[in-house]
């Protein structure tokens, strides 16, 4: 399949171990590192005025990272007006003249990569296992939807039928877009949304998160450099009400947004409220992810794939594993490696390259996961209970058992893993109980049994599964990754049906 388009490759990767590579790359990140941080609102590309505010670091609040300029509610009115006027033109421009924009931006991404693997280590406190893995999925998003845009918004997909005229369904923008991206995937979850809104012809408004606006910034410098017209693309930083602003704006033609289940609920609200066209709403949300693990799972295989869905990126990825289920038989000793190789997990400054484990992303963060684990000290089984470095914002793994499923009802974003047990015959009401959650994200499932594989899967009504292998890191184009129920409204990011809800379909009849 010629995934990312014609002639063209997926994204570069490193060798780490490679010496030369590994130095050349420290340097590259190092040079980055002396360039001005400053992220300030586009509106048609010029710099708009605002209160500035420091960006502290998440390994070490002592640290400014760079300096983020708010913009107020009228520089949110400007940015959609201004996209307004830059949606025609950009509607107009030929898909493949808007798919080789976005091809070049990614190009330049590979490019830049000391910059922003140093910014995403700095601003959003990612290991630069987790930078380098990120900066590849946004340069994928970018040519997968290039990809797309080029086969799917081109001439229009000639229709058959009877009527002996020439029938063709054309896919077009809806106007203009607006995208709010999290902070845990402040390049790739940002460029995700914002490419593919912009293949499908729309102009863009981009709201990052307000913690990680310095390489969203990057992003979209890439994107006008190679092309992407400034009308095209504005840029908004700010907080959830800037946010709120936005959405409430009565020129919103689309929203997609991606964080938590109750903010995609209050968009849907507003939107649902205002006057005029209907407003979809793509949401990519959270979940209580579970991992099922039954007697036949191999012991060294489980607790490799637990380790890293729940503790990797400080288990801040909406795919993280939550919830490990594992059968009473083998619980003990799956327990005991889990802890001993979590134990072994180096927590800290992520631009150390031996830590595997950085911090969370802020205070707030921070102290949600600190109450949470305090509380579960008082009524789980603690089978680990990591120290954390006091300077930053860290947390170290924790590992709890509950007595029963029910007892985890909320997400808890952080390197926090919940453990049951189940013993046979008590499989089916285990995955009642997690289904009554109503989340649907992802699902690991561990076993030798295919029956039992097909079992979980088939009862489950979640978005990714992952059999006998960990459950993070969706590829893009190949695993198209998003949920249903609480999780979010699909289609599924980097996936063939994603672009299409970008767009409205016209039907075009001619007479021949
Ligand atoms: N796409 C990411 C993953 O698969 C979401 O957090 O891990």
């Amino acid at each position: 399949a010629d995934l990312y388009g014609a002639g063209r490759r997926n994204s570069a990767g490193v060798e780490l171990g490679h010496e030369a590579s590994l130095h050349g790359l420290l340097e590259e990140i190092r040079a980055g590192r002396a360039a001005d941080r400053v992220a300030a609102p586009l509106v048609d590309g010029v710099a708009q005025p605002g209160v500035e505010r420091p960006l502290l670091a998440p390994a070490d609040a002592a640290t400014i990272v760079g300096r983020v300029r708010e913009a107020d509610e009228a520089t949110a009115d400007r940015a959609v007006e201004a996209a307004r006027r830059g949606f025609r033109a950009w509607e107009r421009t030929p898909a493949a003249a808007r798919a080789a924009a976005l091809e070049k931006a990614s190009d330049l991404l590979e490019a830049r990569r000391g910059r922003l693997l140093g910014l995403l280590q700095a601003e959003a406190g990612k290991t630069l296992d987790d930078a380098l893995a990120e900066l590849r999925e946004a340069v994928d998003f970018l040519r997968y939807y290039a990809a797309q845009a080029r086969s799917l918004f081109g001439e229009g997909e000639p229709m058959p039928g009877p009527t002996g005229e020439d029938n063709r369904l054309v896919h077009r923008g809806r106007g203009v877009f607006l995208c709010i991206s999290p902070w845990n995937f402040p390049l790739a979850i940002f460029l995700g949304q914002v490419s593919a809104a912009l293949a499908a012809g729309n102009a863009v408004v981009a709201k990052p998160a307000e913690q990680t606006p310095l390489v969203a910034v990057e992003a979209v410098r890439a994107l006008h450099e190679a092309g992407v017209p400034a009308s095209a693309l504005q840029f908004v930083t700010g907080d959830g009400r800037v946010g709120a602003r936005l959405v409430a704006h009565r020129h919103i033609a689309g929203v997609a947004f991606t964080g938590s289940t109750e903010t995609a609920r209050r968009i849907n609200q507003t939107l649902a409220a205002k006057d005029g066209p209907i407003v979809p709403l793509i949401a990519e949300t959270g979940g209580i992810n579970a991992m099922i693990v039954d007697a036949t799972a191999l012991p060294e295989q489980v607790s490799d794939d637990v380790v890293t869905s729940a503790f990797r990126s400080a288990g801040q990825r909406c795919s993280a594993l939550r919830l490990l289920c594992v059968q009473e038989d083998v619980a003990d000793k799956m327990i005991g490696m889990i802890v001993g190789a979590a134990r072994e997990l180096k927590l800290g400054d992520p631009q150390d390259l031996s830590v595997q484990v950085g911090p969370v992303i802020d205070a707030e963060a921070k102290q949600r996961l600190d109450a949470h684990i305090a509380r579960l000290k008082g009524s789980a089984r603690v089978h680990l209970a990591e120290e954390a470095p006091a300077q930053g914002y860290f947390v170290g793994p924790h590992v709890f058992e509950l007595k029963r499923q029910a007892d985890l009802t909320e997400e808890i974003f952080g390197p926090v893993l919940h453990v049951v047990r189940w013993k046979a015959g008590e499989l089916p009401a285990l995955l009642d109980g997690i289904e009554a959650t109503g989340y649907g994200l992802t699902l690991g499932v561990h076993s030798r049994i295919d029956a039992t594989i097909a079992q979980v899967i088939s009862r489950l009504d979640v978005g990714n599964c992952y059999v006998n292998r960990n459950m993070i890191g969706a590829v893009v184009g190949t695993q198209p990754f998003g949920g249903s129920g609480l999780s979010g409204t699909g289609p599924k990011a980097g996936g063939p049906n994603y672009l299409k809800r970008f767009a409205v379909e016209q039907t075009v009849t001619v007479n021949t």
